[in-house]
Protein backbone atom coordinates (compact mmCIF):
# COMPACT_ATOMS: atom_id res chain seq x y z
CA UNK A 1 0.00 0.00 0.00
CA UNK A 2 1.13 3.52 -0.22
CA UNK A 3 1.15 5.60 2.90
CA UNK A 4 -2.26 6.19 4.38
CA UNK A 5 -2.34 10.06 4.18
CA UNK A 6 -2.46 9.12 0.09
CA UNK A 7 -5.23 7.31 0.34
CA UNK A 8 -7.16 10.39 2.78
CA UNK A 9 -5.86 12.64 0.46
CA UNK A 10 -8.11 11.32 -2.21
CA UNK A 11 -10.86 10.31 -0.64
CA UNK A 12 -10.72 14.29 0.68
CA UNK A 13 -10.38 15.36 -2.86
CA UNK A 14 -12.93 13.44 -3.88
CA UNK A 15 -15.56 15.09 -1.10
CA UNK A 16 -14.16 17.74 -2.34
CA UNK A 17 -15.60 17.27 -6.06
CA UNK A 18 -18.84 16.04 -5.11
CA UNK A 19 -22.12 17.86 -4.05
CA UNK A 20 -23.15 16.10 -1.58
CA UNK A 21 -24.37 12.50 -0.50
CA UNK A 22 -22.76 9.19 0.51
CA UNK A 23 -20.34 7.06 -2.34
CA UNK A 24 -20.35 3.13 -1.73
CA UNK A 25 -17.14 1.49 -3.16
CA UNK A 26 -17.67 -2.16 -2.86
CA UNK A 27 -14.39 -4.13 -2.88
CA UNK A 28 -14.33 -7.40 -5.31
CA UNK A 29 -14.78 -10.94 -3.63
CA UNK A 30 -13.43 -14.04 -4.25
CA UNK A 31 -14.63 -15.62 -7.48
CA UNK A 32 -14.92 -19.36 -8.14
CA UNK A 33 -13.55 -21.00 -11.05
CA UNK A 34 -15.06 -24.99 -11.31
CA UNK A 35 -16.33 -25.47 -7.31
CA UNK A 36 -16.85 -22.37 -4.35
CA UNK A 37 -13.63 -22.58 -2.81
CA UNK A 38 -11.55 -23.14 -5.92
CA UNK A 39 -11.08 -19.61 -6.69
CA UNK A 40 -9.73 -17.23 -9.93
CA UNK A 41 -6.65 -15.38 -8.80
CA UNK A 42 -7.59 -12.83 -6.69
CA UNK A 43 -8.06 -9.26 -7.93
CA UNK A 44 -9.35 -6.50 -5.85
CA UNK A 45 -11.56 -3.49 -7.64
CA UNK A 46 -9.08 -0.91 -8.97
CA UNK A 47 -11.29 1.74 -7.63
CA UNK A 48 -11.03 0.68 -4.40
CA UNK A 49 -7.74 0.06 -4.31
CA UNK A 50 -7.21 3.93 -5.32
CA UNK A 51 -9.70 5.33 -2.77
CA UNK A 52 -8.59 2.31 0.41
CA UNK A 53 -5.79 0.71 -1.46
CA UNK A 54 -6.60 -3.03 0.84
CA UNK A 55 -6.09 -6.02 -1.33
CA UNK A 56 -8.65 -8.41 -0.07
CA UNK A 57 -11.57 -9.62 -0.08
CA UNK A 58 -14.45 -8.66 2.82
CA UNK A 59 -14.35 -5.09 2.22
CA UNK A 60 -16.05 -2.01 1.29
CA UNK A 61 -15.77 1.73 1.29
CA UNK A 62 -18.16 4.47 2.09
CA UNK A 63 -16.90 8.21 1.81
CA UNK A 64 -19.58 10.00 3.17
CA UNK A 65 -20.01 13.39 1.64
CA UNK A 66 -22.23 14.98 3.21
CA UNK A 67 -20.82 13.96 6.79
CA UNK A 68 -17.16 14.84 5.94
CA UNK A 69 -16.23 11.32 7.13
CA UNK A 70 -14.57 7.98 5.24
CA UNK A 71 -15.51 4.09 6.69
CA UNK A 72 -13.61 1.08 5.76
CA UNK A 73 -16.72 -1.41 6.21
CA UNK A 74 -15.53 -5.24 6.78
CA UNK A 75 -15.22 -7.61 9.99
CA UNK A 76 -12.35 -9.06 11.88
CA UNK A 77 -11.62 -12.35 10.98
CA UNK A 78 -12.64 -15.36 12.58
CA UNK A 79 -10.61 -18.40 14.02
CA UNK A 80 -11.88 -20.67 10.87
CA UNK A 81 -10.30 -18.22 8.94
CA UNK A 82 -7.20 -18.19 10.76
CA UNK A 83 -6.51 -21.60 10.41
CA UNK A 84 -6.82 -21.25 6.16
CA UNK A 85 -5.28 -18.31 6.01
CA UNK A 86 -2.94 -17.00 8.57
CA UNK A 87 -3.64 -14.20 11.18
CA UNK A 88 -5.25 -11.23 9.39
CA UNK A 89 -4.96 -7.14 10.54
CA UNK A 90 -7.75 -6.16 12.93
CA UNK A 91 -10.03 -3.97 10.93
CA UNK A 92 -9.43 -1.08 13.27
CA UNK A 93 -5.50 -1.38 12.24
CA UNK A 94 -5.95 -1.74 8.20
CA UNK A 95 -8.86 1.69 8.72
CA UNK A 96 -5.70 3.23 10.03
CA UNK A 97 -3.55 1.92 6.74
CA UNK A 98 -6.19 3.60 4.73
CA UNK A 99 -6.07 6.51 6.64
CA UNK A 100 -9.63 6.85 8.44
CA UNK A 101 -10.02 5.76 11.92
CA UNK A 102 -13.59 4.61 11.39
CA UNK A 103 -14.52 1.39 10.50
CA UNK A 104 -18.07 -0.64 10.22
CA UNK A 105 -19.14 -4.10 10.22
CA UNK A 106 -20.04 -5.40 6.82
CA UNK A 107 -23.73 -6.72 8.49
CA UNK A 108 -24.37 -2.95 9.32
CA UNK A 109 -23.73 -2.11 5.86
CA UNK A 110 -27.46 -2.11 4.47
CA UNK A 111 -28.82 -0.39 7.30
CA UNK A 112 -26.36 2.38 6.66
CA UNK A 113 -27.04 2.58 2.80
CA UNK A 114 -31.00 2.36 2.84
CA UNK A 115 -31.15 5.02 6.09
CA UNK A 116 -28.90 7.34 3.38
CA UNK A 117 -31.72 6.63 0.70
CA UNK A 118 -34.96 6.95 3.45
CA UNK A 119 -33.40 10.18 4.61
CA UNK A 120 -33.67 10.87 0.78
CA UNK A 121 -29.46 11.44 1.08
CA UNK A 122 -28.10 10.74 -2.71
CA UNK A 123 -25.87 7.50 -3.10
CA UNK A 124 -23.26 6.71 -5.70
CA UNK A 125 -22.16 3.92 -7.16
CA UNK A 126 -19.64 3.04 -10.03
CA UNK A 127 -20.69 0.41 -12.77
CA UNK A 128 -20.77 -2.75 -11.39
CA UNK A 129 -18.88 -5.89 -13.52
CA UNK A 130 -19.01 -8.71 -12.29
CA UNK A 131 -22.72 -10.41 -11.86
CA UNK A 132 -21.54 -11.33 -8.08
CA UNK A 133 -21.46 -7.48 -7.14
CA UNK A 134 -24.90 -6.89 -8.53
CA UNK A 135 -26.18 -9.32 -6.60
CA UNK A 136 -24.59 -7.56 -2.91
CA UNK A 137 -25.83 -4.41 -4.15
CA UNK A 138 -29.30 -5.55 -4.77
CA UNK A 139 -29.08 -7.01 -0.96
CA UNK A 140 -27.56 -3.96 0.28
CA UNK A 141 -29.49 -1.68 -1.28
CA UNK A 142 -32.82 -3.75 -1.02
CA UNK A 143 -33.49 -3.25 -4.67
CA UNK A 144 -33.58 -4.92 -7.63
CA UNK A 145 -31.20 -5.12 -10.74
CA UNK A 146 -33.00 -2.09 -12.81
CA UNK A 147 -33.45 0.05 -9.80
CA UNK A 148 -29.90 -0.29 -8.53
CA UNK A 149 -28.95 1.15 -12.24
CA UNK A 150 -30.11 4.68 -10.87
CA UNK A 151 -27.36 5.15 -8.62
CA UNK A 152 -24.88 4.73 -11.05
CA UNK A 153 -23.48 8.60 -10.85
CA UNK A 154 -22.28 10.21 -13.64
CA UNK A 155 -20.83 12.72 -11.12
CA UNK A 156 -18.91 10.45 -9.05
CA UNK A 157 -18.21 8.14 -12.71
CA UNK A 158 -16.75 11.89 -13.87
CA UNK A 159 -14.93 12.78 -10.27
CA UNK A 160 -12.79 9.42 -10.41
CA UNK A 161 -11.77 9.34 -13.76
CA UNK A 162 -10.70 13.51 -13.63
CA UNK A 163 -8.71 11.61 -10.49
CA UNK A 164 -7.28 8.78 -11.71
CA UNK A 165 -5.95 10.36 -15.39
CA UNK A 166 -3.18 12.55 -13.24
CA UNK A 167 -0.82 10.08 -12.50
CA UNK A 168 1.13 10.58 -9.21
CA UNK A 169 5.10 10.44 -8.71
CA UNK A 170 4.38 6.90 -6.47
CA UNK A 171 1.79 5.89 -9.20
CA UNK A 172 4.57 6.49 -12.22
CA UNK A 173 6.84 4.57 -9.87
CA UNK A 174 4.69 1.37 -9.74
CA UNK A 175 4.33 1.58 -13.55
CA UNK A 176 7.63 2.07 -14.38
CA UNK A 177 8.56 -0.96 -12.24
CA UNK A 178 5.76 -2.95 -14.24
CA UNK A 179 7.38 -1.98 -17.48
CA UNK A 180 10.85 -3.10 -16.09
CA UNK A 181 9.70 -6.49 -15.38
CA UNK A 182 7.80 -6.45 -19.17
CA UNK A 183 11.25 -5.68 -19.95
CA UNK A 184 12.54 -9.26 -19.14
CA UNK A 185 9.24 -10.54 -20.19
CA UNK A 186 10.07 -9.55 -23.32
CA UNK A 187 13.85 -9.46 -24.02
CA UNK A 188 13.13 -13.39 -22.96
CA UNK A 189 10.46 -13.97 -25.71
CA UNK A 190 12.78 -12.42 -28.13
CA UNK A 191 15.19 -14.79 -27.26
CA UNK A 192 13.17 -17.82 -27.51
CA UNK A 193 11.57 -16.72 -30.70
CA UNK A 194 13.47 -19.85 -32.43
CA UNK A 195 12.38 -22.19 -34.86
CA UNK A 196 10.64 -25.43 -33.35
CA UNK A 197 9.91 -23.44 -30.18
CA UNK A 198 6.20 -24.16 -29.35
CA UNK A 199 4.47 -20.43 -28.76
CA UNK A 200 3.15 -21.86 -25.29
CA UNK A 201 6.41 -22.36 -23.92
CA UNK A 202 7.23 -18.56 -24.39
CA UNK A 203 3.70 -17.28 -22.98
CA UNK A 204 4.29 -19.82 -20.44
CA UNK A 205 8.13 -18.42 -19.51
CA UNK A 206 6.54 -14.54 -20.16
CA UNK A 207 4.14 -15.13 -17.83
CA UNK A 208 6.39 -16.92 -15.17
CA UNK A 209 8.76 -13.86 -14.90
CA UNK A 210 6.05 -11.82 -14.10
CA UNK A 211 4.58 -13.85 -11.33
CA UNK A 212 8.13 -14.03 -10.09
CA UNK A 213 8.47 -10.60 -10.24
CA UNK A 214 5.58 -10.70 -7.87
CA UNK A 215 2.76 -9.83 -9.84
CA UNK A 216 0.42 -11.32 -12.67
CA UNK A 217 0.27 -10.31 -16.05
CA UNK A 218 -2.02 -7.45 -16.67
CA UNK A 219 -4.01 -9.04 -18.98
CA UNK A 220 -3.90 -13.07 -20.80
CA UNK A 221 -0.40 -13.29 -22.69
CA UNK A 222 -1.02 -12.25 -26.75
CA UNK A 223 2.04 -13.85 -28.14
CA UNK A 224 1.24 -15.61 -31.95
CA UNK A 225 2.70 -15.90 -34.95
CA UNK A 226 -0.86 -15.27 -36.18
CA UNK A 227 -0.24 -11.48 -34.99
CA UNK A 228 -3.45 -10.58 -37.66
CA UNK A 229 -5.55 -11.72 -35.09
CA UNK A 230 -5.03 -8.98 -32.34
CA UNK A 231 -6.14 -10.61 -28.86
CA UNK A 232 -4.24 -13.82 -29.87
CA UNK A 233 -4.51 -16.34 -26.71
CA UNK A 234 -4.18 -19.22 -28.70
CA UNK A 235 -0.37 -20.73 -28.35
CA UNK A 236 -0.44 -23.99 -30.10
CA UNK A 237 1.56 -22.75 -33.03
CA UNK A 238 5.52 -24.03 -33.84
CA UNK A 239 7.27 -21.39 -34.54
CA UNK A 240 8.98 -21.52 -37.96
CA UNK A 241 11.21 -19.28 -40.46
CA UNK A 242 10.09 -16.96 -42.18
CA UNK A 243 7.00 -15.81 -39.47
CA UNK A 244 6.97 -12.88 -37.29
CA UNK A 245 5.85 -13.52 -33.83
CA UNK A 246 3.91 -10.95 -31.79
CA UNK A 247 4.45 -10.82 -27.94
CA UNK A 248 1.97 -7.91 -26.37
CA UNK A 249 2.38 -8.60 -22.56
CA UNK A 250 2.53 -6.67 -19.47
CA UNK A 251 3.01 -7.38 -15.79
CA UNK A 252 1.57 -5.69 -12.83
CA UNK A 253 2.55 -4.21 -9.97
CA UNK A 254 2.67 -5.20 -6.55
CA UNK A 255 -0.03 -2.47 -6.08
CA UNK A 256 -1.83 -3.66 -9.00
CA UNK A 257 -0.42 -0.86 -11.36
CA UNK A 258 0.08 -2.37 -15.42
CA UNK A 259 2.35 -2.56 -17.96
CA UNK A 260 1.81 -3.04 -21.81
CA UNK A 261 4.57 -3.78 -24.09
CA UNK A 262 4.39 -5.04 -27.76
CA UNK A 263 7.36 -6.55 -29.25
CA UNK A 264 7.20 -8.28 -32.89
CA UNK A 265 10.16 -10.54 -34.35
CA UNK A 266 11.15 -12.71 -36.93
CA UNK A 267 11.13 -16.61 -36.17
CA UNK A 268 15.06 -17.22 -35.77
CA UNK A 269 16.38 -13.39 -34.93
CA UNK A 270 17.21 -11.95 -38.78
CA UNK A 271 14.76 -10.18 -40.48
CA UNK A 272 13.82 -11.26 -44.25
CA UNK A 273 13.28 -8.09 -46.47
CA UNK A 274 9.93 -8.35 -46.85
CA UNK A 275 9.83 -8.56 -43.13
CA UNK A 276 11.77 -5.53 -42.42
CA UNK A 277 10.16 -3.54 -44.88
CA UNK A 278 6.68 -3.84 -42.93
CA UNK A 279 8.10 -3.65 -39.78
CA UNK A 280 9.83 -0.26 -40.54
CA UNK A 281 6.60 1.22 -41.61
CA UNK A 282 4.97 0.22 -37.90
CA UNK A 283 8.55 1.24 -35.88
CA UNK A 284 7.52 4.65 -37.87
CA UNK A 285 4.37 5.14 -37.11
CA UNK A 286 5.61 4.31 -33.44
CA UNK A 287 8.72 6.77 -33.19
CA UNK A 288 7.01 9.75 -35.21
CA UNK A 289 3.86 9.47 -32.90
CA UNK A 290 5.48 9.28 -29.67
CA UNK A 291 7.87 12.72 -30.56
CA UNK A 292 3.95 13.97 -31.21
CA UNK A 293 2.97 13.22 -27.57
CA UNK A 294 2.60 16.54 -25.08
CA UNK A 295 0.21 18.12 -23.60
CA UNK A 296 -2.34 19.99 -25.45
CA UNK A 297 -2.58 17.53 -28.50
CA UNK A 298 -5.66 15.62 -29.35
CA UNK A 299 -4.57 11.82 -29.31
CA UNK A 300 -6.87 11.74 -31.84
CA UNK A 301 -4.55 13.99 -34.04
CA UNK A 302 -1.52 11.32 -33.30
CA UNK A 303 -3.39 7.89 -34.09
CA UNK A 304 -4.13 9.80 -37.62
CA UNK A 305 -0.77 10.73 -37.50
CA UNK A 306 -0.04 7.01 -37.37
CA UNK A 307 -2.51 6.27 -39.71
CA UNK A 308 -1.27 8.54 -42.50
CA UNK A 309 2.57 7.36 -41.49
CA UNK A 310 0.84 3.70 -42.19
CA UNK A 311 -0.95 4.88 -45.35
CA UNK A 312 2.16 6.42 -46.90
CA UNK A 313 4.39 3.43 -45.89
CA UNK A 314 2.07 1.44 -47.93
CA UNK A 315 1.93 3.57 -50.87
CA UNK A 316 6.13 2.89 -51.13
CA UNK A 317 5.12 -0.90 -51.12
CA UNK A 318 2.53 -0.28 -53.71
CA UNK A 319 -0.05 -2.00 -51.20
CA UNK A 320 -1.75 1.12 -50.96
CA UNK A 321 -2.34 4.33 -53.59
CA UNK A 322 -3.74 7.40 -54.37
CA UNK A 323 -3.90 10.37 -52.05
CA UNK A 324 -2.72 9.71 -48.30
CA UNK A 325 -5.13 12.58 -46.94
CA UNK A 326 -8.42 11.20 -48.13
CA UNK A 327 -6.97 7.80 -47.86
CA UNK A 328 -6.98 8.36 -43.95
CA UNK A 329 -10.07 10.73 -44.09
CA UNK A 330 -11.74 8.00 -45.40
CA UNK A 331 -10.59 5.14 -43.64
CA UNK A 332 -8.89 3.07 -46.34
CA UNK A 333 -5.60 2.74 -44.27
CA UNK A 334 -8.15 0.20 -41.30
CA UNK A 335 -7.74 -2.23 -43.57
CA UNK A 336 -4.15 -2.39 -42.24
CA UNK A 337 -4.58 -0.61 -38.78
CA UNK A 338 -7.93 -1.56 -37.91
CA UNK A 339 -7.49 -0.24 -34.10
CA UNK A 340 -6.93 2.95 -32.28
CA UNK A 341 -3.09 4.10 -31.39
CA UNK A 342 -3.78 3.55 -27.48
CA UNK A 343 -5.52 4.00 -24.24
CA UNK A 344 -4.88 5.20 -20.75
CA UNK A 345 -3.03 2.78 -18.15
CA UNK A 346 -2.52 2.29 -15.05
CA UNK A 347 -4.15 0.47 -12.15
CA UNK A 348 -6.16 -1.38 -14.92
CA UNK A 349 -4.41 -2.07 -18.11
CA UNK A 350 -7.06 -0.11 -19.97
CA UNK A 351 -7.66 2.21 -17.64
CA UNK A 352 -10.89 2.95 -16.09
CA UNK A 353 -12.66 1.40 -18.75
CA UNK A 354 -15.57 -0.35 -15.99
CA UNK A 355 -16.08 3.43 -15.98
CA UNK A 356 -17.29 3.87 -19.58
CA UNK A 357 -14.52 4.09 -22.33
CA UNK A 358 -15.89 7.43 -23.57
CA UNK A 359 -15.78 9.15 -19.89
CA UNK A 360 -11.81 8.36 -20.12
CA UNK A 361 -11.07 8.96 -23.90
CA UNK A 362 -13.24 11.53 -24.90
CA UNK A 363 -15.06 14.71 -23.45
CA UNK A 364 -17.83 17.11 -24.34
CA UNK A 365 -14.89 18.89 -27.15
CA UNK A 366 -14.62 15.57 -29.20
CA UNK A 367 -17.12 12.63 -30.10
CA UNK A 368 -16.12 9.03 -31.06
CA UNK A 369 -16.21 8.32 -34.89
CA UNK A 370 -18.05 6.12 -36.02
CA UNK A 371 -15.89 4.96 -38.87
CA UNK A 372 -14.68 1.94 -39.12
CA UNK A 373 -11.19 1.38 -37.45
CA UNK A 374 -11.32 5.18 -35.60
CA UNK A 375 -14.11 3.96 -33.87
CA UNK A 376 -12.13 1.72 -32.17
CA UNK A 377 -10.30 4.43 -30.48
CA UNK A 378 -10.44 4.36 -26.55
CA UNK A 379 -8.11 7.52 -25.95
CA UNK A 380 -8.50 10.65 -28.47
CA UNK A 381 -9.37 13.48 -25.59
CA UNK A 382 -6.51 16.40 -25.19
CA UNK A 383 -3.39 15.15 -23.45
CA UNK A 384 -2.50 16.30 -19.90
CA UNK A 385 0.90 16.36 -17.97
CA UNK A 386 0.44 13.28 -15.82
CA UNK A 387 -1.43 10.64 -18.47
CA UNK A 388 -0.12 7.20 -19.08
CA UNK A 389 -1.23 6.09 -22.05
CA UNK A 390 0.07 3.54 -24.64
CA UNK A 391 1.63 3.88 -27.86
CA UNK A 392 0.51 0.94 -30.55
CA UNK A 393 0.24 1.18 -34.08
CA UNK A 394 0.44 -1.79 -36.28
CA UNK A 395 0.30 -3.41 -39.34
CA UNK A 396 -2.02 -6.29 -40.24
CA UNK A 397 -3.13 -8.74 -43.15
CA UNK A 398 -6.23 -10.14 -41.83
CA UNK A 399 -6.71 -12.59 -44.93
CA UNK A 400 -10.44 -12.70 -44.34
CA UNK A 401 -11.03 -8.84 -43.93
CA UNK A 402 -8.88 -8.37 -47.37
CA UNK A 403 -11.50 -10.67 -48.68
CA UNK A 404 -14.62 -9.22 -47.98
CA UNK A 405 -13.16 -5.51 -48.69
CA UNK A 406 -12.15 -6.90 -52.35
CA UNK A 407 -15.45 -8.73 -52.93
CA UNK A 408 -17.37 -5.01 -51.27
CA UNK A 409 -14.94 -3.88 -54.11
CA UNK A 410 -14.60 -1.56 -50.87
CA UNK A 411 -11.83 1.13 -51.74
CA UNK A 412 -10.57 0.00 -54.81
CA UNK A 413 -9.36 3.25 -55.76
CA UNK A 414 -6.78 3.15 -52.38
CA UNK A 415 -6.28 -0.20 -51.99
CA UNK A 416 -4.16 -2.70 -54.30
CA UNK A 417 -6.02 -5.80 -53.56
CA UNK A 418 -3.92 -7.84 -55.87
CA UNK A 419 -0.51 -6.85 -53.89
CA UNK A 420 -2.27 -6.81 -50.47
CA UNK A 421 -3.12 -10.67 -51.48
CA UNK A 422 0.38 -11.86 -51.65
CA UNK A 423 0.68 -10.82 -47.64
CA UNK A 424 -2.24 -13.00 -47.04
CA UNK A 425 0.94 -15.38 -45.18
CA UNK A 426 2.38 -12.81 -43.65
CA UNK A 427 0.49 -12.14 -39.99
CA UNK A 428 0.89 -8.80 -37.92
CA UNK A 429 2.78 -6.63 -36.68
CA UNK A 430 2.69 -4.37 -33.62
CA UNK A 431 5.07 -2.13 -31.66
CA UNK A 432 4.00 -0.65 -28.42
CA UNK A 433 4.93 1.29 -25.22
CA UNK A 434 4.07 3.12 -22.55
CA UNK A 435 4.32 7.29 -21.94
CA UNK A 436 3.95 9.39 -19.33
CA UNK A 437 2.34 12.92 -20.54
CA UNK A 438 4.94 15.47 -19.14
CA UNK A 439 4.74 19.22 -18.55
CA UNK A 440 6.44 20.04 -22.18
CA UNK A 441 6.24 16.90 -23.65
CA UNK A 442 6.77 12.92 -22.74
CA UNK A 443 8.66 10.30 -21.25
CA UNK A 444 8.77 6.93 -22.43
CA UNK A 445 8.48 4.45 -19.21
CA UNK A 446 11.00 1.67 -17.97
CA UNK A 447 14.32 0.65 -19.57
CA UNK A 448 14.56 0.93 -23.38
CA UNK A 449 13.54 -2.67 -24.79
CA UNK A 450 14.78 -3.46 -28.39
CA UNK A 451 12.59 -1.79 -30.12
CA UNK A 452 14.66 -1.04 -34.04
CA UNK A 453 15.67 -4.08 -36.65
CA UNK A 454 19.38 -3.43 -35.21
CA UNK A 455 18.93 -3.84 -31.54
CA UNK A 456 16.03 -6.89 -32.44
CA UNK A 457 18.40 -8.87 -34.05
CA UNK A 458 21.51 -8.10 -31.90
CA UNK A 459 19.25 -9.16 -28.77
CA UNK A 460 18.39 -12.05 -30.97
CA UNK A 461 21.25 -12.96 -31.73
CA UNK A 462 23.35 -12.78 -29.01
CA UNK A 463 24.90 -15.64 -27.24
N1 LIG B 1 -2.99 -5.61 -24.37
C1 LIG B 1 -4.00 -5.18 -25.21
C2 LIG B 1 -3.65 -3.86 -25.67
O1 LIG B 1 -2.56 -3.64 -26.12
O2 LIG B 1 -4.40 -2.96 -25.55
MN1 LIG C 1 -0.81 -4.49 -25.42
MN1 LIG D 1 -2.33 -1.68 -25.14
Amino acid sequence: MFKAKVYSARRKQLREMLSGGVVLLPGNGEASMNYPANTYHYRQDSDFLYYFGHDHDGLAGIIDVDEDKDILVGDDITMDDIIWMGPQPLMKDQALQSGTEHTLSGTKLADYIQNAISKGRKVHILPPYRGDRWLYLETLFGKNHGEIKQYISEELIKAVVKMRSIKDEGEIIEIEKAVDVAYLMHTTSMKMAMPGVVEQEIAGAVEGISLSYGGPVSFPVILSVDGQTLHNHHHGNVLQLGRMMVTDAGSESSLHYASDITRTVPVGGKFSARQKEIYEIVLKANMVTIEAIKPGVYYKDIHLLAARTIAEGLKELGIMKGDTGEIVRQGAHALFFPHGLGHMMGLDVHDMEALGENYVGYDETIQRSEQFGLAFLRLARKLEPGFVLTDEPGVYFIPALIDMWRSEGKFTEFINYDKAETYKDFGGIRIEDDILVTDDGYRVLGKPIPKTVAEVEALMNKE
